[in-house]
């Protein structure tokens, strides 16, 4: 027999980067195959009494579960970080290619004991899930066995991918060109839709392995990621270094750099992209590439980022590209895409741009699922989606008359200064209608 469940509660919902629904109601799971559970209907029971409301559950008849006391939202998707950085995360930041090589390269490389990796992935993606992201986008190590760790234990929908580096790298990180690809099509080939073609940079990744894993992403139809133009250092040194190389002589700019290895297109995700020229925000318009921005890990010094610079989403939703929110640790200095919706709002607040928290959340969760295809089934909440959501301590000692923005503003400044703390607000986690934290 078919388990039904009738989840109350205060259910936030956000609908687009100017729309988040907030009322009181409940949703109804109906158990599919497999035991899962999907959203069947969704009740809106601000309008009743007690009485009524009583009646009406009754009505329903099915398995209650009580979270009235509780807000529901949907799980976040952190579509741009490092599982593999989690200890770097408090390192210094003074610059970024300092960082990379003094703490992150020795820290990923720690990653090749396969008994180091498995442990790190069941504690890493227990704690990625206490703090409510089910879904997003992830770079592992160059390590086959962390990327299949990572497959392992991450719980949600991820894309995952092993980081490619066969050039310009420390030598104890440094991949043999042939041994790369062979790497990259057997994961295209296993993982398909799951897997992403991950060069780490240009910097980083010769340009005849770029064209090759792009060719095999795009055979398998597996996502591609890697970051664009973070910081200037970075962007001086990449063209500098390309120019010497034949067929690069003329490029104008780091975009093109990608586009020439056939790396730019639909399922390809560009982190960072701070730094771009009209041209180059028109070739990732043309090529419908996405961006993340990850605004902890580019935010100033004293907050603990790589101070990179602002992204800017006006300039980037002129041209329509679309993107999203992450985390990026550990240049971000916090799991919790609360303290990255804070750290997007609060920055664009200072720099004088009309922002909310509604548009915040919005790029924290729908955003991502839109951009990894799967809008359909995750992101939000409505008929037929998946049945995931997250409990949430109520903030306020009264919920009623309280629109989406105050609720939000609530939430993410009760930690604004404490910002380890912002996991505390998931009491619970629930993947496909169960409880999984
Ligand atoms: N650029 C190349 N690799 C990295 C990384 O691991 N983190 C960040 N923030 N930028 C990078
Ligand atoms: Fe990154």
């Amino acid at each position: 027999m078919k388990l039904n469940k009738l989840i109350l509660g205060h259910i936030l919902n956000p609908l687009s980067d100017k729309k988040c629904e907030f009322f009181y109601g409940a949703l109804y799971l109906e158990e599919g195959s497999e035991k899962e559970f999907k959203i069947k209907k969704i009740y809106n029971f601000s309008s009743l009494g007690i009485q009524d409301l009583k009646e009406e559950i009754n009505k329903i008849n099915c398995e209650v579960c009580d979270f009235s006391e509780y807000i529901l939202m949907p799980p976040f998707f952190d579509m741009h970080f490092h599982w593999v950085q989690d200890h770097v995360r408090a390192k210094p930041k003074d610059s970024l290619l300092e960082w990379l090589t003094k703490y992150t390269f020795p820290a990923e490389n720690k990653f090749k004991n396969r008994s180091y990796a498995k442990k790190e992935a069941r504690q890493f993606f227990r704690k990625l899930l206490a703090g409510g992201t089910l879904g997003g986008a992830i770079y592992s190590s160059i390590h086959a066995h962390a990327l299949e760790y990572a497959f392992k234990e991450a719980r949600g929908h991820f894309v995952i991918g092993d980081v490619v580096m066969t050039m310009n790298s420390p030598a104890f990180l440094s991949q043999k060109i042939p041994q790369a690809r062979a790497q990259i099509k057997k994961f295209a080939e296993k993982f398909k839709e799951r897997y992403c073609f991950t060069p780490r940079f240009a910097l980083a990744t010769d340009p005849e392995t770029m064209k090759f894993g792009s060719k095999q992403a795009k055979k398998n139809q597996s996502f591609i990621q890697s970051h664009l133009s973070e910081n200037h250092d970075e962007i001086r040194s990449t063209l500098s270094l390309y120019r010497e190389f034949r067929g690069f002589g003329h490029v104008e700019n780091y975009t093109e750099i990608y586009g020439k290895c056939g790396v730019l297109g639909a399922k390809t995700l560009m982190g960072h992209a701070i730094h771009l020229s009209e041209s180059e925000l028109k070739l990732l318009a043309k090529t419908k590439t996405a961006l993340v921005h990850c605004p902890t890990s580019n935010a100033p010094h004293r907050e603990q980022g790589l101070e990179s610079g602002l992204f800017n989403f006006k300039r980037v939703e002129k041209f329509k590209i679309p993107w999203a929110l992450g985390s990026d640790i550990g240049a971000g200095p916090h799991l919790s895409m609360f303290d990255v919706m804070r750290s997007f709002y609060y920055q664009n607040l200072r720099a004088g741009k009309a922002v909310s928290f509604v548009k915040a959340l919005y790029h924290a969760s729908l955003a991502g699922a839109e951009i990894l295809g799967v809008e359909k089934k995750l992101g939000n909440f409505s008929k037929n989606k998946e049945a995931n959501f997250l409990v949430i301590k109520n903030p306020y000692r009264n919920l009623k008359n309280k629109n989406p923005e105050q609720i939000l503003k609530k939430l993410i400044d009760k930690y604004k200064t404490q910002r380890a703390q912002y996991p505390l607000h998931v009491k619970n986690v629930f993947y496909r209608g169960k409880k999984v934290f």
